[in-house]
């Protein structure tokens, strides 16, 4: 129920966007969708509450996508705005609490306080991955990258800012990744 009534918020908001913004991002369907997926695949294995993290994946760029504040403070924007969505819909407050440090702590793994936090930092970065071209597009748009090198490094950070564990389960998959966008850069 909650999850529905969150997954209709943001899709409302990303329409918006869509419609109202300069870029037109497509943030449902270029990066959130994939984050909601790949973070129910890690709360599965981690054994983390779906729920939480699940509210979370689909909440934690929402001060992006409503506009609110900077990037550099999108993850402190975002907390708020997702405690107003969800109060709404009465959502538990010591829940909310739990989506609110997930929103807040989502920019890197190492930030994450528990296996719910873990999840959405996690899956935010494994998202790229999944959907490279949009990747790519967001690299040369947004960040002005012009070389192979740029996107490179790019995606190594990414991959560096993982956890253990995942980077582990990640790997294999990684390299495959990496060597087929990169080639002989890549490989040397
Ligand atoms: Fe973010
Ligand atoms: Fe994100």
């Amino acid at each position: 129920m909650i999850i529905e009534q969150i997954k209709n918020e943001i899709l409302l908001l990303n329409k918006k966007y869509i419609d109202e913004s300069e870029d037109g991002y497509d943030f449902w369907n270029n990066h959130i969708k994939y984050v909601v997926e790949e973070a129910m695949y890690l709360a599965e294995t981690h054994n983390a509450d779906k729920e939480i993290v699940e509210l979370a994946a689909l909440l934690h760029d929402v001060a992006l996508m409503a506009k609110v504040g900077t990037k550099a403070d999108h993850h402190k924007n975002g907390e708020i705005i997702a405690g107003e969505l969800l109060n709404k819909y009465g959502y538990p407050e010591y829940r909310i609490e739990q989506v609110q440090g997930c929103i807040f702590n989502h920019r890197s793994s190492s930030y994450a306080t528990n296996i719910e936090e873990l999840c959405v930092a996690d899956a935010d970065i494994l998202a790229h991955f999944d959907n490279i071209s949009s990747a790519f597009i967001l690299g040369a748009t947004k960040f002005n990258f012009t070389k192979p090198e740029e996107f490179m490094e790019w995606f190594q950070k990414d991959y560096e800012d993982l956890s253990d564990v995942t980077k582990i389960s990640f790997q294999e998959r990684y390299n495959n990744i990496m060597s087929v966008l990169f080639g002989d850069l890549w490989e040397e």
